[in-house]
């Protein structure tokens, strides 16, 4: 068992994913895509006809929902990986992410799940640094400019990746922002590698110390 955790969160497309993905793989580590639990709670309700905007019924759906994310995402027995990032869900994850009900649903698993990994865990999404794990070993805040973040995310655009941005960060339960001491990379022009390296020199210095 082991509670060493990276955290890493960003606005959409900063890079976030890809750079967890391959740390957690260069580390070894477990690898934990916290923005697919979400995402799967909100295919979960629409295909069962919840309202998302139900606060107390999207609660209950999250807190009965068995979820995995790895090796595909998978709610309640049916894999949704292709179906967490339709428009549909890209249009209606923003309004379940900000019910402090799934929140807290979601934060559990999320500590859960980190604390019974046997190296450690690169985990990313929105409020990892500031409240799933505040004392996490090393915090990153990845940004990134509006233009490549919505290259990125081809098949969105610029209009509804700044939409959800907005969304996730003027929300009342657990807001993205920067946590006072991460460490904050952009990423503009920058490959996954470089950005990855930076992290594991950061790592090493923080583990040393
Ligand atoms: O990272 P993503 O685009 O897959 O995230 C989907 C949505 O979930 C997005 O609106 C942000 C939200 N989210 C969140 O509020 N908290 C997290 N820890 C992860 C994602």
């Amino acid at each position: 068992m082991s509670n060493r955790v990276i955290a890493i969160d960003g606005p959409a497309g900063s890079g976030k994913s890809s750079v967890a993905r391959a740390l957690a793989a260069g580390l070894g580590w477990s690898f934990l895509d916290t923005g697919a639990m979400y995402r799967a709670v909100t295919v979960e309700a629409l295909d069962r006809g919840v309202d998302v905007h139900d606060q107390v019924a999207m609660g209950e759906l999250a807190k009965e929902a068995q979820m995995t994310t790895l090796p595909r995402v998978r709610v309640n027995g049916r894999d949704v990986e292709d179906e967490i990032r339709s428009e549909r869900v890209n249009i209606a994850v923003s309004v379940v992410a900000a019910n402090a009900l799934v929140r807290a649903q979601m934060v559990g698993r999320q500590r859960e799940f980190a604390a019974a990994q046997p190296l450690g865990t690169v985990v990313e999404g929105r409020d990892i640094t500031t409240v799933v794990f505040p004392n996490a070993t090393i915090k990153i805040f990845l940004t990134a400019s509006l233009e490549e973040r919505a290259r990125r995310r081809d098949d969105e655009g610029e209009a509804s990746v700044s939409r959800r941005d907005v969304a996730d960060s003027t929300r009342e339960a657990s807001p993205l922002r920067q946590a006072d001491d991460a460490l904050v990379l952009d990423t503009t022009g920058r490959n996954v590698d470089d950005v990855v390296e930076e992290i594991i020199q950061c790592l090493k210095l923080k583990t040393l110390s």
